[in-house]
């Protein structure tokens, strides 16, 4: 039988936005989510804004999620927030691996699989994100980057239920740039990952959510998120106006 997946479209703001931003938008995202009932509709905000976020979402459809945590559950590492802190919050996801992370701040395939089993050991649902840059699509390694950062996060994992990790591949050249892969190939990507899934978590592998990201707009969802084995998106730039997610949202839904 064939799996059914929620869709999930989930909004990554990085670091964009103030207090009064966020309340503004988490409302109105709540809204989107409202009008999308066979959608799942999530944030994701910086640590400062969780709370206030927490509260303006409070008894809607919109979930919330934090963009990293740390891996231990407390102790002597200043700046840092742990899995423990932010389960305790309410909250229902958590980003990991984000190229961002990876590039910017140095995370390894190491730090990123004590960081999903971090969020497995809390409840939260990690979102992992895996994805080649220019120079590894260009040298045809994409699928082998991308089955590596899979098999190095899931090392050592108790197989999760479907429900219990989410992953998205976002090609690192797509991030913000204004560029995507063509439908064939995410398709392509989003199938292997299906197969790696497979081997990794058994039959829940079919029911892991796989999400698509990168430059993900109002105008390319239609074709993107509706592809085969593409459940839904993580968006970034387009998450901070409601009336772009609102589109992607519906696009997903239809
Ligand atoms: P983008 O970001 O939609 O602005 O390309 C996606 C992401 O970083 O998750």
């Amino acid at each position: 039988m064939k799996a059914t997946r929620r869709p999930l479209v989930a909004g990554n703001w990085k670091m964009h936005l103030d207090e009064a931003e966020a309340a503004a938008l988490a409302e109105a995202t709540a809204a989107i989510a409202s009008q999308a009932p066979a959608v799942d509709v999530a944030i994701l905000p910086s640590f400062h804004l969780l709370r206030r976020v927490l509260d303006r979402t409070s008894g809607t459809s919109c979930a919330v999620g934090a963009q990293n945590l740390h891996h231990e559950d407390r102790g002597a590492f200043t700046g840092e927030v742990s899995g423990a802190s932010l389960a305790r919050m309410g909250l229902r996801f958590v980003l990991t691996g984000h190229s961002e992370r990876r590039t910017l701040f140095g995370e390894s395939d190491r730090t990123v699989r004590l960081k999903v089993a971090a969020a497995r050991r809390h409840g939260l649902v990690p979102i992992l994100c895996v994805g080649e840059t220019e120079s590894e699509r260009d040298g045809g390694r994409t699928l082998g980057v991308v089955e590596r950062q899979l098999r190095e996060a899931f090392e050592g994992l108790a197989a999760p239920r479907g429900d219990e990790l989410v992953v998205a591949y976002e090609p690192v050249w797509a991030i913000g740039t204004g560029r995507t892969p063509t439908p064939p190939q995410v398709e392509e990507v989003h199938r292997s990952i299906r197969e790696i899934l497979r081997l990794l978590a058994g039959t829940s592998g079919e029911r892991i959510r796989i999400l698509y990201g990168g430059s993900v707009t109002a105008d390319n969802a239609g074709s993107l998120l509706t592809l085969p084995e593409v459940d839904g998106g993580l968006v970034g730039g387009a998450s901070l106006d409601p009336r772009k997610f609102a589109a992607i949202v519906a696009a997903k839904a239809a």
